[in-house]
């Protein structure tokens, strides 16, 4: 369960809704309620609570790099925790995300470790390159976030559409069962900013079987001294999937299935799995 994106715990329709607006008796802002989804204050709490990969995932993802041995792109980059890492082994690579503030995590990270990856604040909708790749990665389930068939069909095409002739294409999705209890129970944890400012974030989720989609409402607060001085609401969809379910979709979309598989290993059944990882190959 601790490795699905669900529990990654941050919004990934990138809603711009305000939830409520918060003043002190005085008239001045005690809480800027925003609802932007991997806003200022979800992006320092997950730089926070994830700042590294798994050492496993790390080593299947630079693995995958060294064996496609030209460019490659990860969408939904994110704070970077993948990408810069790749970067420095030497791999050529590119990266887009929707969330101005975590690209800014990533871009610090680059400074601070001498890399300088391609970087754009973008989503499929409107990613450009003139570059072909000959891998393009998307991991922690964040292709789960895409939760309209119509925002799957545009990011497969956008992807198919910039790999190499037999590119490969590897991305995981969290499953159904994943999904969290039918009654909404809420959660809190917090990370420390240091010895007087944590954030502290409230969340509960709730499945719905009919749409597959599991909504994950997350309030962060901002509290320095004990007081609440910022505040930010959003909410996380997640498509979650059965194994086989998008074998139809890739191959739609021209791309030819691998392996799928429960990360990262075939000897793992992928019965049961919380996650789906697939290898496809753009098939000409
Ligand atoms: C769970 S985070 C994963 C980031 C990174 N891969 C990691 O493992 O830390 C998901 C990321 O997807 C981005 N995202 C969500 N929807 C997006 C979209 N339609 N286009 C581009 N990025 C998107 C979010 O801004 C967020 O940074």
């Amino acid at each position: 369960m601790l490795r699905t994106i669900a529990n990654t715990l941050s919004s990934g329709s990138l809603p711009t809704r305000a939830f409520s607006r918060t003043t002190l008796s005085a008239g001045k802002p005690v809480a800027q309620i925003t609802s932007r989804a991997y806003g200022r204050l979800c992006s320092i709490f997950y730089q926070l609570d994830k700042p590294d990969a798994s050492p496993e995932s790390l080593d299947y993802y630079t693995s995958q790099a060294k064996k496609a041995g030209g460019r490659i792109l990860e969408p939904m980059c994110g704070t970077g925790r993948y990408l810069v890492p790749i970067a420095e082994e030497g791999y050529n690579i590119t990266g887009f995300d929707a969330s101005r503030e975590m690209l800014q995590k990533c871009r610090k990270r680059c400074v601070e470790t001498g890399t300088n990856p391609s970087l754009s604040v973008a989503s499929f909708e409107t990613f450009l390159t003139k570059h072909q790749f000959s891998l393009v990665f998307i991991p922690t389930s964040s292709f789960s976030l895409l939760t309209t068939l119509e925002k799957v069909s545009r990011s497969l095409k956008v992807i198919r559409k910039c790999l190499e002739p037999q590119g490969r294409f590897i991305f995981e999705v969290d499953t159904l069962t994943s999904r969290d209890q039918p009654e909404m129970n809420w959660r809190n944890r917090s990370v420390r900013l240091d010895n007087h400012s944590k954030i502290n974030l409230h969340s509960a989720s709730v499945f719905s079987p009919v749409s597959r989609i599991q909504r994950t409402f997350c309030n962060y607060k901002l509290k320095v001294n004990g007081k609440t001085i910022a505040e930010e609401n959003e909410y996380l969809d997640v498509r979650l999937y059965q194994p086989g379910e998008l074998l139809p979709l890739l191959t739609e979309h021209r791309f030819k299935v691998l392996n799928q598989l429960a990360p990262y290993s075939k000897e793992q059944p992928i019965a049961g799995a919380e996650t789906l990882l697939y290898e496809c190959q753009r098939n000409d």
